[in-house]
């Protein structure tokens, strides 16, 4: 599984971890893969100790971190606005919507002291700091998602020795991400958790190799196994990006609700919705898709202003999942269609070591049909 990509950083499985949990990036870097922390939603405080943390457990194995840097989102004209200009662009239907939906499940307030978790960051210029910040760290990878990096980040990426990676759902993003100077591309196709394009994995992956060549491209969505491996690397990729695969290992900080509710899933079981950033990204079917599905219901808002909306309903549900009904049937999170395959709770190091042991057999497989 030597891959070029593999051999440049020092890896030795190629098989990149997107996670928000730093316990899960630590232990996947730890197994021999690359651990890529999501850093949308950490305030700067928080994620100088969680990259510090993670580089005290992984001595000198590589790890890397991804942002969301949309191009496109309410204010992007203006490169952002202020809290009180989007306040003004939320509908009080909406607001009057969501009250509903909370109080007809039965969900409680917070209490007063409660901590809402960190503001959705937009924009290049309103992440500088973060992009600063972990340029200041041992990070080896650095990758933009929902477009492509600036220049200022590519140039960062190359003084410091960082590879620059985009996700890409389609070969028109993927060119563009080669245009902007990155050195990977992340190929992600429908499947996945997250947000998501409409081209599945199967085809978008080889489309992608061969538009962006040399550029490495890695395959992403709805990858959970050895067979799904050896299939991305035959499609031409150079290893795995995988998100939704951790979200049920022992490792993972995901709510024990939501956990229990994936290893129960099947893979039809979820759906991509605007309800929880406003641009389409696929997460479980709960009672709070379906109600945001609901043609009566007003439709969800476009980015920045959806999570806006949502923040305090968010927390509210995920403080009481574990012993209110109706905040257990809201719950949710995102997903990808693997979830189907989801079934047990593993440490990350049996999911490395499974994927390597299924790579095997299915070369063996492979190797006695090409010779026989
Ligand atoms: C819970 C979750 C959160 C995600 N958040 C982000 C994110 O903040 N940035 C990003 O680039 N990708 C994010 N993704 C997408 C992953 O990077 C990855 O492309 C995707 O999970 C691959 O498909 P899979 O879920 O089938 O493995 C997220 C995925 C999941 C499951």
């Amino acid at each position: 599984m030597q891959t070029q990509l593999a051999r440049d950083l020092g890896l030795e499985f190629p098989v990149f971890a997107f996670t928000h949990c730093r316990d899960v990036a630590a232990a996947v870097s730890k197994a021999g893969g690359l651990g890529v922390l999501g850093v949308a939603g950490h305030s700067l405080s928080n994620l100088k100790m969680e990259l510090e943390w993670i580089e005290s457990e992984i001595g000198d194995k590589p790890y890397g971190v991804d942002l969301l840097l949309p191009t496109k989102f309410v204010g992007s004209d203006r490169g952002g606005l202020d809290a009180e200009a989007l306040d003004a662009r939320i509908p009080a239907e909406h607001r009057k919507f969501l009250d509903e939906l909370l109080a007809q499940h039965g969900v409680p307030a917070l209490p007063p002291d409660a901590k809402l978790a960190p503001e959705f960051s937009v924009g290049y210029e309103g992440q500088r700091d973060v992009i600063e910040l972990v340029f200041q760290h041992r990070i080896r990878l650095i990758a933009s998602a929902l477009g492509p990096p600036p220049a200022w980040m590519i140039d960062l990426g190359r003084e410091h020795g960082v590879k620059v990676a985009a996700l890409a759902g389609t070969v028109e993003h993927a060119r563009r991400h080669v245009e902007a100077g990155v050195d990977l591309v992340v190929a992600q196709g429908y499947e996945a958790g997250g947000h998501t394009g409409t081209v599945s994995t199967m085809v978008l992956v080889p489309e992608v190799v061969d538009a962006v060549a040399p550029t490495p491209v890695l395959a992403a969505g709805g990858i959970g196994n050895g067979r799904q491996l050896t299939a991305s690397l035959a499609l031409g990729a150079q290893g795995i990006w995988c998100g939704s695969v951790w979200l049920t290992t022992e490792e993972a900080e995901t709510h024990p609700v939501v956990k229990q509710k994936f290893l129960a899933a099947t893979s039809s079981d979820t759906v991509r919705s605007r309800s929880l950033t406003g641009k389409p990204a696929r997460q479980l079917r709960s009672a709070w898709t379906d109600a945001w599905e609901d043609p009566s219901n007003p439709d969800p808002l476009p980015m920045p202003l959806q999570p806006r909306l949502v923040r305090e309903a968010q927390a509210r549900i995920q403080r009481t999942a574990h012993k209110n009904e109706g905040a257990q049937q809201l719950a949710n999170y995102f997903v990808g269609q693997i979830v189907g395959s989801l079934n047990h709770v593993k440490s990350v190091r049996t999911v490395m070591e499974e994927f390597a042991s299924e790579y095997a057999d299915t070369m063996e497989r492979l190797d006695a049909l090409a010779g026989g």
